[in-house]
């Protein structure tokens, strides 16, 4: 019996990196998934997004594991989209069970040379999207009055601070803000809202050239093992960084009803880099 065995996942971001490892992760313990992204390059940002040849492999990893899915390339920017895909889902699946607001951008550049593209663009993928998702799935968990949850990728830099993320790291701190107030408002109907931070993740984000520039400043052309060698320096365990699938076991726990009575809190996956 997997530990959210019968249960629907919804979950943005999921053609590649961690909203693909949550995919499979909660698939294996039973899950259906919807799986969504935008699969679609966003012009301000210095790396390329997920593609719908990585969407249709999500689709193919979780079909794999004998669960059902549907794939549907969504923008979070969109809610008719996310309306739509929503009310799709619910009807060939039943019901959803699990969201998991996953998708989200990062960039680097100090505070005072972004322009209003790129804060905007920040913004209303990684906050507003957010809002959006939970807008979208959140009626349908209400009244089909079988509780849930929910949970918001949010960040570490929201708890330590970083120099060149302003735009990141204000839309992540607003993910915070989202999930202590949607905690608070849907509570009654056994609804439950938490937050992961994940710390640095191997992803493509984190291997993205803006990213490498974030850690090594000094560097002309940094590559991972630069990275590497830096962000191990970072964290109490040495790590540097962790896999997509440890964030999907933070995920998978708050999703199942291991954590029923959790709910309003901010889980960071971050080897301690906050403390460290
Ligand atoms: N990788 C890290 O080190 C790290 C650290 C902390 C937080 N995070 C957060 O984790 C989440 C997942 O990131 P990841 O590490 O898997 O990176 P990733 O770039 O591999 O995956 C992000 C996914 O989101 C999709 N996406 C981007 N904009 C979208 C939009 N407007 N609508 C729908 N989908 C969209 C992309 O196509 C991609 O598939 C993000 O919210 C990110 O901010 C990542």
């Amino acid at each position: 019996m997997g530990r959210v065995a019968g249960k629907v996942a919804f979950i943005t971001g999921a053609a590649r990196g961690q909203g693909r490892a949550h995919a499979v992760r909660l698939a294996q313990e039973g899950a259906d998934i919807i799986a969504v992204d935008s699969c679609e390059d966003v012009s301000s940002l210095e790396y390329p997004m997920a593609t719908e040849d990585d969407l249709r492999e999500t689709e193919r990893l979780v079909r794999e594991l004998g669960r059902r899915v549907m794939v549907r390339k969504v923008d979070v920017r969109d809610q008719a989209a996310l309306d739509q895909v929503t009310a799709d889902g619910v009807a060939a699946f039943g019901g959803i069970d699990i969201v998991s607001a996953n998708a989200g951008v990062c960039g680097c550049r100090p505070t005072m040379d972004l322009s209003d593209v790129e804060w905007q663009d920040m913004v209303d993928i990684n906050m507003t999207g957010v809002w959006r998702t939970v807008k979208a799935t959140a009626p349908h968990l209400i009244s089909a009055g079988r509780g849930g949850s929910i949970v918001l990728t949010s960040s570490v830099v929201t708890m330590v601070g970083a120099a060149n993320v302003a735009h990141y790291s204000a839309s992540k701190s607003g993910v915070v803000g989202l999930m202590k107030t949607l905690s608070a408002e849907l509570g009654k109907h056994q609804i439950r809202v938490n937050a992961v931070h994940p710390g640095n993740v191997a992803t493509d984000m984190l291997f993205s050239e803006s990213t490498l520039r974030v850690f090594c400043p000094d560097l002309e052309n940094p590559t991972t093992d630069d990275l590497r060698e830096r962000a191990r320096g970072g964290d109490v365990l040495g790590q540097g960084w962790v896999e997509a699938v440890d964030i999907s076991n933070a995920v998978l726990y708050l999703a199942s009803d291991e954590a029923r009575f959790v709910t309003g809190v901010s889980l960071p996956v971050d080897c301690g880099r906050r403390i460290g």
